[in-house]
């Protein structure tokens, strides 16, 4: 068995919780043996660490680990991508093309999102997890592949099962072996570690000076739901360094950014650790719209200023006139959130916008802030995986479906 201090250095999986610590203790058995495993988890939790740390703890750690995100990929291609396929199989196809489990041939492949892929493709995948069999889409030729596989979903598999969604062959097989990574709000003692992490990692890459985190903003943070996990707490990290550039962070500026997370939602007493029940979803989604029409108004202030000649372009500093000395009419608020959150845009800027350019403006950052992770943007702006994916390819946005390690 692998020792687990080792295992935590080598993954960089932060935490000294009882649930983290009884995740590693399963990597490090899982590791070394060439099963395949299934990682479960809410949003968030660190399931593609924990699936990297699997790779990196076993044997094929000097093979390729190919990571697949089975939610993104449209239905009609999930088996070509797959599996491959011969030229000629179906339009499009120009080349004979090999499919992610022949490019994970000696190494591990990781399904992502494996609640998603298709009935039909289900039993091709256990196929190929029973024998290693598969065959490209288009040829009547049997390949064999050696690959591990582990696979990922924030799903109940065992209620789509009952749905009639997933194959219950697929569910026993892959459920064997079952890592599963706790919420954060289980785990909460981790917080302050994986904060420091985050923090440490940030201001370095971004040269800002940091004076730590007050126990008590740590405590604070401790009674938040992070609904989106560790994923939601780096995010917010980064966002309080940036805010608080250079201070010491206190419980009051957390408080602060917290409950600016939450705008629309009533906090009856701010003086208590709040705890509030909007999905992060929203909370997100919120926080995009604002930074957006916040970036749009910038923009326009900024365009204004070089055309009337009021910035100097030499030096770094801004000139810090305000708007209303230049005579640039802003209005107090780029944009009106009514209760029900309708009325985004401004009588004033309609007219003088493509809905095409706001489109792309939207997924560009969208994807930024969710760090590419394509179900989570989709889901805040309210469109589906294979729309999002159909938008990337129409924007020409960088497809980063597959990653490698
Ligand atoms: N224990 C941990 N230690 C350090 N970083 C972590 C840990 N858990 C998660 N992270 C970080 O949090 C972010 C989210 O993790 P990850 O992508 O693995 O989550 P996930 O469970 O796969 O999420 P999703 O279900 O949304 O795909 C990543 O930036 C990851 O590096
Ligand atoms: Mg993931």
């Amino acid at each position: 068995m692998i020792d687990i201090d080792r295992l935590q250095k080598q993954s960089g999986i932060i935490g000294t919780s009882s649930g983290i610590q009884q995740v590693l203790e399963m990597i490090s058995q899982v590791a070394p043996v060439d099963i395949s495993a299934l990682i479960t988890g809410e949003s968030g939790v660190g399931k593609e660490v924990v699936a990297k740390a699997i790779h990196k703890a076993s044997k094929r750690n000097n093979e390729t680990l190919v990571v697949v995100n089975c939610g993104a990929i449209p239905e009609g291609i999930i088996e070509s991508e797959l599996f491959g396929h011969k030229k000629g199989s179906f339009t499009g196809a120009s080349d004979d093309r090999k499919g992610y489990f022949e490019e994970a041939n000696k190494g591990t492949i990781f399904l992502d999102e494996i609640g998603e892929t298709p009935l039909e493709t289900q039993v091709k995948l256990l196929r190929v997890l029973d024998t290693g069999e598969f065959m490209r889409v288009g040829e009547a030729k049997t390949r064999y592949t050696d690959v591990r596989v582990i696979a990922a979903t924030n799903k109940n598999l065992g209620e789509l099962v009952q749905r009639g969604d997933f194959r219950q062959d697929l569910y026993y097989r892959l459920k064997t072996v079952t890592v599963d990574v706790p919420a954060l709000r289980k785990r909460v003692e981790d917080i302050g570690p994986l904060v420091e992490r985050f923090a440490l990692e940030f201001t370095r890459s971004n040269d800002i000076l940091y004076r730590g985190f007050m126990p008590e903003a740590i405590r604070v943070m401790k009674q938040w739901e992070w609904p989106g996990n560790v994923r939601e707490l780096k995010h917010f990290v980064e966002k309080v360094l940036v805010l608080q550039r250079g201070e010491r962070v206190t419980a009051e500026m957390v408080q602060h950014e917290l409950l600016d997370v939450m705008p629309l939602e009533p906090v009856h007493n701010p003086a208590l650790p709040v705890v509030v029940n909007q999905s992060s979803d929203k909370a997100e989604i919120d926080l995009i719209l604002r930074q957006l029409f916040m970036l749009k108004q910038d923009t326009e202030i900024i365009q204004k200023m070089l055309i009337s000649g009021q910035v100097q372009t030499s030096g770094s500093q801004f000139p810090l006139i305000s708007s209303e000395e230049m005579g640039i009419p802003i209005p107090k608020k780029s944009m009106e959130i009514t209760e029900e959150g309708h009325n985004l845009i401004r009588d004033d800027a309609i007219g003088d916008m493509a809905i095409k350019s706001l489109e792309e403006e939207a997924i560009t950052r969208s994807l930024r802030y969710f760090n590419n992770n394509r179900r989570k943007t989709a889901r805040s702006l309210g469109m589906s995986e294979r729309t999002l994916y159909r938008k990337i390819e129409e924007f020409g946005l960088e497809p980063k479906i597959k990653k490698r390690n």
